[in-house]
């Protein structure tokens, strides 16, 4: 099995593209690997605890319950508005999470203490700030912070340093990519102060078991999802599943799933998960997304404009994945125009329309060198992307899909179909075409994952069902192909 997650989201504001874009990368990454056969499991889900969203709940006038159940749905639309293929979608006011989270507190309760809190409090991250970083009761992000005493529990963060370090050392794809890894270490490096784990100052949150007054810390209860999912406590095959584990996040909470959670599972004797990956931040328009600029980009006004594959592929080809990046609809016209219609659309289109032109066409495989050349890199894509789809490239591999999509156009130009039809040179054609198809199938269920609808339709046109990556090493389907039009239609922007 192979699992892969995205954060939790929280339920306070409505899911932009910032909320998509994990998301998406994780629909990719699953969708991959199930055209190469393997079973995935992709979770998503919202984070629906804490003061912050018992605060919003309340200037709505609704209840924490209420307020969470309207919100959560606009974030489980996502997959309808993005295709997403995830398994399932959790959400943390969940019974099944409420006593997962609960088991997983028991499982770590040897290194649970009480004692009393003093410090700043951030409630828009929901953490404690180091004194250092507060100036004028802000933090360098500008939020505000309040000083905070209370008695709480805590756990024994602290002793898990050395265990820690020493398993960054002998894991080294634990975290990626690298300069990740190095920041990580640097932090643990520096010591870990002990973790406030519950709070009593609000009531919105999973109660501590037996102590009533606590609720947990959201973040321990946010980060337990990840077992709740897969059926913690009860199925026995958790650890064995949880072993697959992908996290992808967003930078900012790589400490909590790379420094906390590591250390939380290691105190639960739980094995820790294979990856985390954490990718960077999007802007809009060359600028921090906002609600008071007015400059956030929302999926449903999104999609209305441009086709959500296109918008999909934009993402991981102009943004390497595990960047900072922008995103700008000039730059998604440019790809649009470019890449989706000159390149590859260009390429299907081209390409069965000159096995239209002779009637009598059927593949054909006439063993010469530069048919057999271009059909063999078609017939190997697939596994070559196998060393990018391990590292979360998601980009690295849609360069080496492009690679491909060059040099059919090339092809194209260089053994010109057209001028051999025209000498009668039916079988040199027939070879040629073969060939081009061949290279356009696999293109086009390698972009799969990452432009699902457009592709099946491409698919669809080429007569390939489009499943499974193993359809490559059969030969081409004899029917004739069925009537086909632009895959990126003009009037589509
Ligand atoms: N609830 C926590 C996560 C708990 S996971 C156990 C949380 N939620 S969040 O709503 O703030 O979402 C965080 C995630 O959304 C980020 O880690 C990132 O994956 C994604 N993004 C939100 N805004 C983003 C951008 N502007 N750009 C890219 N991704 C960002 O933190």
């Amino acid at each position: 099995m192979k699992y892969i997650t995205t954060p939790i989201y929280y339920v306070n504001g409505k899911p932009h593209i910032g909320s998509s874009y994990t998301s998406i990368a994780a629909d990719i990454l699953s969708r991959f690997w199930r055209m190469h056969e393997h079973d995935v499991f992709f979770l998503t889900g919202t984070d629906e605890h804490g003061m912050k969203v018992a605060q919003s709940a309340e200037k709505q006038g609704k209840s924490p319950q209420e307020f969470c159940d309207v919100m959560s749905a606009e974030f489980r639309k996502l997959s309808t508005i993005w295709n997403l293929s995830n398994t399932d979608f959790i959400r943390t006011t969940e019974e099944r999470h409420k006593k997962a989270a609960q088991e997983f507190w028991n499982a770590i309760a040897h290194d649970i203490y009480k004692s009393t809190y003093k410090g700043w409090y951030d409630s828009v991250d929901e953490c404690f700030v180091a004194e250092a970083d507060v100036c004028n009761e802000k933090t360098k992000d500008g939020h505000t912070v309040s000083w905070m005493e209370e008695d709480c529990y805590f756990f024994a963060l602290s002793k898990y340093k050395d265990r820690l370090l020493e398993y960054y050392r002998s894991n080294s794809q634990f975290i990626a990519p690298e300069k990740r890894m190095r920041e990580v270490e640097s932090i643990v490096k520096q010591g870990l102060n002990d973790l406030c784990i519950s709070r009593s100052r609000f009531s919105w949150g999973i109660p501590v078991p037996n102590d009533e007054k606590h609720v947990m810390y959201v973040w321990i209860d946010a980060l337990t999802n990840y077992l709740t999912a897969l059926g913690y406590p009860k199925n026995n095959d958790v650890p064995e599943q949880f072993q697959t584990c992908v996290h992808l996040v967003g930078k900012e909470i790589l400490k909590f799933h790379a420094v906390y959670w590591p250390a939380l599972l290691m105190s639960a004797g739980l094995p820790l998960p294979k990856r985390i990956f954490a990718h960077g931040w999007l802007t809009s328009e060359g600028i921090k997304m906002s609600k008071s600029l007015g400059n956030v980009i929302y999926p449903e006004e999104i999609t209305k404009l441009y086709h959500p594959d296109v918008i999909r592929y934009y993402l991981f080809r102009e943004i390497r994945f595990g960047e900072d990046g922008d995103f700008s609809k000039q730059a998604v016209e440019k790809r649009l125009n470019y890449d989706l219609r000159n390149d590859f659309g260009n390429l299907v289109q081209r390409v069965i329309s000159l096995a239209k032109k002779f009637e009598g066409f059927s593949p054909t495989y006439d063993q010469q060198e530069k048919n057999n050349n271009l059909i063999a890199k078609a017939r190997s894509l697939p596994n070559e992307l196998i060393k990018y789809f391990e590292m979360q490239d998601i980009s690295g591999a849609l360069d080496a899909i492009w690679q491909l999509v060059t040099e059919s156009n090339r092809f194209v130009e260089e053994t010109k179909p057209w001028a051999l039809l025209k000498n009668n040179d039916t079988i040199a054609f027939c070879a040629t075409i073969t060939a081009l198809l061949e290279a356009t199938r696999s293109i086009s269920m390698c972009l799969k994952p990452f432009m699902p609808t457009i592709c099946s339709q491409a698919c669809e046109f080429l007569r390939a069902k489009g499943e499974l990556f193993q359809e490559l090493q059969e030969p081409l389907s004899s029917q004739v192909l069925p009537d086909h039009f632009p895959l990126f239609p003009k009037d589509d922007k």
